[in-house]
């Protein structure tokens, strides 16, 4: 692509056709990547260190009752949640498909001696196990509205299959509102010299787009080359629910007695108020 491609773009793309979401399963962008999961100075791809302590300790309590349990994580990055659960005596699995991901995760495992188990795999195509193999499934930090309705529906389907009966699914997604507020932001760039898209000099040129009729929020990401004005463009769907969007979903995929939470912490956290977590019985 070039510039004149941007002056001449769709200005309504149909939400997902131009790219499924950012290229978290590229390896140059997965390393790249990967410090934005690990930095303490802000929650970026994951959040701080004190933040996911806090919410291993009510995943822990909570949703598991202290018992230990085999945990499924879908989407799991770079294992900072199982890692911690392992220690509490939790046998995880994590599946995500970034490769930095991944190799940091089973790095940390085999330090540790951490009892987790790491499969590089796309969620959507990946075997999540024998049937009746967990007893919690968990998606969280939003990742679960970056998908189609049909696929959330069939990754949620097969995390019931490979749940006991009475385990639980434990989902975070974002509220209605943080993803029509996400969709209805303003159109924004910046420069750097090398940064997550690029590591090259480059321009980044955002631009978000709201689709009331569906309730699905698109973003633009477009990198323009400061040398060569080359541009590549990334592009993410986002599809907003509602609580009931979400028990129905959950409804469908065979789950039963959808309880919501104010956050990972089981209390309001005004901090993270751009979600809100349902808890299922399988
Ligand atoms: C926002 S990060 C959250 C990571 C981790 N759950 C955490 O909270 O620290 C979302 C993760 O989902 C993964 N992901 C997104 N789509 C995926 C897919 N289709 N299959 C596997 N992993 C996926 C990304 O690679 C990324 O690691």
């Amino acid at each position: 692509m070039n510039l004149l491609d941007i002056v001449r773009r769709e200005l309504k793309p149909e939400p997902w056709a131009e790219g499924e979401k950012i290229p978290w399963n590229d390896p140059a962008f997965s390393a790249r990547m990967l410090p934005e999961h690990l930095r303490e100075d802000r929650d970026a791809a994951s959040r701080r260190a004190a933040i996911i302590a806090r919410h291993v300790q009510w995943i822990h309590s909570h949703v598991l009752e202290g018992r230990p349990s085999r945990v499924l994580d879908l989407g799991c990055g770079p294992g900072l949640y199982d890692q911690r659960l392992a220690a509490l005596g939790h046998v995880c699995t994590g599946i995500d498909f970034s490769p930095a991901s991944i190799a940091y995760a089973r790095e940390q495992a085999a330090a540790s001696g951490a009892n987790c188990t790491y499969i590089l795999g796309d969620l959507r195509s990946t075997p999540f196990g024998p049937d009746g193999s967990y007893d919690l499934a968990m998606l969280i930090y939003g990742e679960l509205n970056v998908f189609r309705r049909a696929e959330a529906l069939a990754i949620l389907t097969k995390a019931h299959r490979a749940l006991a009966p009475g385990g639980r699914i434990l989902l975070e997604p974002h509220t209605f509102e943080a993803v029509q507020s996400v969709g209805q932001g303003p159109s924004t760039w910046y420069s750097s010299h090398s940064g997550l898209f690029s590591e090259r000099p480059h321009l980044m040129l955002y631009e978000p787009i709201w689709y009331a009729e569906q309730a699905i929020a698109v973003e633009r990401y477009y990198v323009v080359d400061a040398e060569t004005g080359a541009v590549t463009r990334h592009a993410s769907s986002m599809l907003a629910y509602t609580n009931d969007d979400y028990r129905q979903l959950l409804t469908e995929a065979g789950f039963h007695d959808v309880r919501f939470y104010p956050s990972l912490m089981g209390e309001p956290d005004p901090s993270q108020a751009a979600f809100v977590v349902p808890v299922a019985i399988a």
